[in-house]
This record gives C-alpha cells, sequence and structure tokens, in this order.
C-alpha cells in the first residue's frame, strides 16, 4: 500500500472541519520505514543575483515568483528525498509523467503576512499541512510530515521575506504542489512524486475598498459529487470549473455559485465557501454556511470565521457589532431558502470566504433567469461579516495577537 503512516502532530481528529470531512477515506495503519521529509536536511543552493522586486502598484496575482523554491523528491521505494532550497526555476519532468495525464496532483495556498513591528507570520499553517495530507491519500500521492516541511516552508520564507511588499494589505502567497511525476502513462498509484513551493508577492484583494460581486447560480453543471473530490484540495477539482467560470461571465456575471442537486443546495461561490446571513422568525440572525458533508472544501478561513463567530457566541473572545445571540450553523442551505428569505427582507449578507479575498460580499444572485438582491453596507461589506473581517485581518497584520499567527521571523 502507497499510503504512510502520517507524522504524529498530523494524526487526523474527529473534532475539527478537516477532520469530519475525510471519514471515508482509508487511513494507512502500519509504521512505514520508508524515509519521511526531514527538515534539518535540506540542502540549501541559494540564488547569487537577487531578481528585481515588482512594483507593488502594478502587481497582478500568481505571475511573479520570489527567488527560491523548495523541491523535495519522493520514490515509492525509498521515501522521501532530500529537501532543496534552490533558485526559482523550471526542472525537467517526461511528457509520459502521471500528472499530465491523470491530473495526479494537489497543492495549497496560505499566505505570509508582515506585521507592523516587521515581524513575518503564517495563518494557521497547521491547517494547510493537515488538508494537503489528506489530499494525498485521496488521490494516492504519498502523504508526508506536515511538520517537517512546515519548517522548511518557514527557512523558504524567511529566506524571500524581503519579497513581501511593506504596504498594508500586501502578502506572500505561498503555493506548497504534489505531483506524480514517474514517466509511465499506466494508471497507477505515484511511484515517483515532486514537492515543490513556490512564492509570489500578492497585493490586496480589493485595493479600492469592497466591492460585491454578482454571482450565476450555475446549473448546468456540478463541482462536486458525493464520495468525489470536492471536498479535496486536487488539481482535478479545477480545470472543469473553468467552463461554469466562463459561463457566469458569459451571463454578466462575476463569478459562478454552485449548486447542487434538484433542490439546488448551495455549495461553494466559485473557489470560496459560502456564506449566508438570515434574520430568522423569532428576530434572532443567523450565520450559516453548508455543513462538511463531502462536498465541500474544508476551508480554513471558513473554519476561522466559524470559529470567531463561536467564541464571540461563546463568551471566550466578544466581538463589538456582532449580536449577542447570533446563531452560527453549519446546515444544508437551499436557492429556494435564499430566494423566499430574500423576498421576505430576510437574506441580510451573502459572502464567500478564502485565502484569497479573506471575505468576498455579494450583491447580486442571478438564479433561473432572475435577480436575487442582496443587502450590502455602505462600505460594501454587511454587518455580521465586517467585524468577523475585521478580527481575521487583524490576526493577520498582527495588530491582534492570537495563536493562529504563526511568527517566523522576527
Ligand atoms: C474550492 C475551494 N473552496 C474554498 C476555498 C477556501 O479555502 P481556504 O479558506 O482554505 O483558502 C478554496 C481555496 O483554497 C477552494 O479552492
Amino acid at each position: 500500500m502507497m499510503l504512510r503512516l502520517l507524522g504524529s502532530s498530523l494524526r487526523y481528529r474527529t473534532g475539527n472541519s478537516l477532520g469530519r470531512c475525510v471519514a471515508s477515506v482509508p487511513q494507512a495503519r502500519s509504521k512505514s520505514t520508508l524515509a519521511d521529509i526531514e527538515a534539518s536536511k535540506v540542502q540549501l543552493d541559494l540564488i547569487s543575483n537577487r531578481k528585481p522586486r515588482p512594483d507593488p502598484a502594478t502587481l497582478s496575482f500568481g505571475k511573479v515568483f520570489t527567488d527560491h523554491m523548495l523541491v523535495i523528491p519522493w520514490k515509492a521505494s525509498t521515501g522521501w528525498g532530500t529537501p532543496k532550497i534552490e533558485p526559482y526555476g523550471s526542472f525537467p519532468i517526461e511528457p509520459s509523467a502521471s500528472v499530465f495525464h491523470y491530473a495526479a496532483c494537489l497543492f495549497e495556498g496560505l499566505k505570509a503576512y508582515r506585521h507592523d513591528n516587521g515581524q513575518i507570520s503564517l495563518f494557521r499553517p497547521d491547517m494547510n499541512m493537515k488538508r494537503m495530507n489528506i489530499s494525498a491519500q485521496r488521490v494516492a500521492l504519498p502523504t508526508f510530515n506536515g511538520d517537517e516541511l512546515l519548517e522548511l516552508i518557514k527557512q523558504l520564507v524567511r529566506l524571500d521575506k524581503d519579497w513581501i511588499p511593506n504596504r498594508p494589505g500586501y502578502s506572500l502567497y505561498i503555493r506548497p504542489t504534489l505531483i506524480a511525476s514517474q514517466p509511465a502513462i499506466g494508471i497507477a498509484p505515484a511511484s515517483e512524486a515532486l514537492m515543490f513551493v513556490i512564492c509570489s508577492p500578492a497585493g490586496p484583494y480589493y485595493p479600492d475598498g469592497f466591492k460585491p460581486v454578482a454571482l450565476y447560480g450555475t446549473t448546468e453543471y456540478t463541482r462536486a459529487a458525493p464520495g468525489g473530490i470536492g471536498s479535496f484540495k486536487v488539481g482535478a477539482n479545477y480545470a472543469p470549473a473553468l467552463v461554469a467560470q466562463k459561463e457566469a461571465a458569459k451571463h454578466g456575471y462575476v463569478q459562478n455559485l454552485w449548486l447542487h442537486g434538484p433542490e439546488h443546495y448551495v455549495t461553494e461561490v466559485g473557489t470560496m465557501n459560502a456564506f449566508a446571513v438570515f434574520r430568522r422568525p423569532k428576530g434572532d440572525i443567523e450565520l450559516a454556511t453548508p455543513a462538511l458533508d463531502g462536498i465541500i472544501l474544508p476551508g480554513i478561513t471558513r473554519d476561522s470565521v466559524l470559529g470567531i463567530a463561536r467564541d464571540h457566541v461563546s463568551g471566550k473572545a466578544k466581538l463589538a457589532g456582532l449580536p449577542d445571540d447570533l446563531v452560527v450553523s453549519e446546515r444544508p442551505i437551499t436557492m429556494l431558502e435564499v430566494k423566499e428569505a430574500a423576498k421576505a427582507g430576510n437574506l441580510l449578507e451573502f459572502f464567500g470566504t478564502g485565502t484569497a479575498a479573506v471575505i468576498s460580499p455579494v450583491d447580486k444572485i442571478g438564479y433561473l433567469g432572475d435577480d436575487i438582491a442582496i443587502p450590502t453596507g455602505p462600505d460594501g461589506m454587511g454587518p455580521i461579516s465586517r467585524p468577523i473581517w475585521q478580527q481575521l485581518t487583524g490576526i493577520h497584520n498582527g495588530a491582534i495577537p492570537h495563536p493562529w499567527s504563526v511568527i517566523i521571523s522576527e
């Protein structure tokens, strides 16, 4: 069996959002003798002429990469090889490699933030390491010790930290990727794989203030199916989604809203998790998001929004602006419910969450030929998402000290 025992700190927990969604993934039981990733073995091949930094004002997402990358090879016969931090650049892969034919690949996305005092932090990177291992199991790629990979990512970011533009809202997007690289077109679990981590400076998602987006409720295509791969961050989920995005644009909408089944359950907003805010018949307010039922990606921003809201409700960390009796739900939401709540004036907000945008407000959903109008506040953000966004971004930029912010450089 290809799958290997995870590092002790990465065993699945059933009580968190990542654990629940993978209950059906077979888990490796026997201890492997193959080599795991070991950060202490890293070899450094540092660039001699550092590249010019891009002008932050004209930075477009994901097109410029920092000086270095991390590369770690894997072989079924020996396990993980020596990690290398080397100059960013191309590497040879044979055209027969499994990744090119069967999308045998997965990735993660997290950010490094520069605080006002110069410290650099990562946001909940342990969650990315866990999710990456869960994705690896699902597509028969090798698992690994997430603590060790994280240690290497920290080293990489420390080396290239001056690529994080010193301006509010800027960050360094980190993209760990794992591909099956064996040169063989037979469909089989990975026998060779390559892990690499690249970094790209990123600007604020909304440089000129929040811009609510219009969504097109996609009924022609499905993103995910029960038992499929929708809850895993694997490459195969993304290319087929582009046609739905193009369709949404053709109809004049910015992004698509993925619906599921004949009931048109709300699932995800493009590549973000979906949240709705309802006023309930009793008059209290509910922050609701679809439950992690196997077709929803367990977003780290989603988990953080829920955590912040629940800490407010429990009194652990009260947030000014949120009602004391806020109800926080993970439950199915149908488009009929959304439509009727909007008609009755009880749909207070709709938004997407993800690492890139953090919170992305929605002002309209095109659904079966009609537009559902959604209120947004004067600054584009609604009354429930605004305090949560402020808390989250405050944790990101260090204004609010929090255990989720992992300082990696003083
Ligand atoms: C399909 C999908 N849903 C949701 C998310 C949001 O996840 P996160 O908050 O971890 O960025 C992402 C982005 O990674 C995604 O690709």
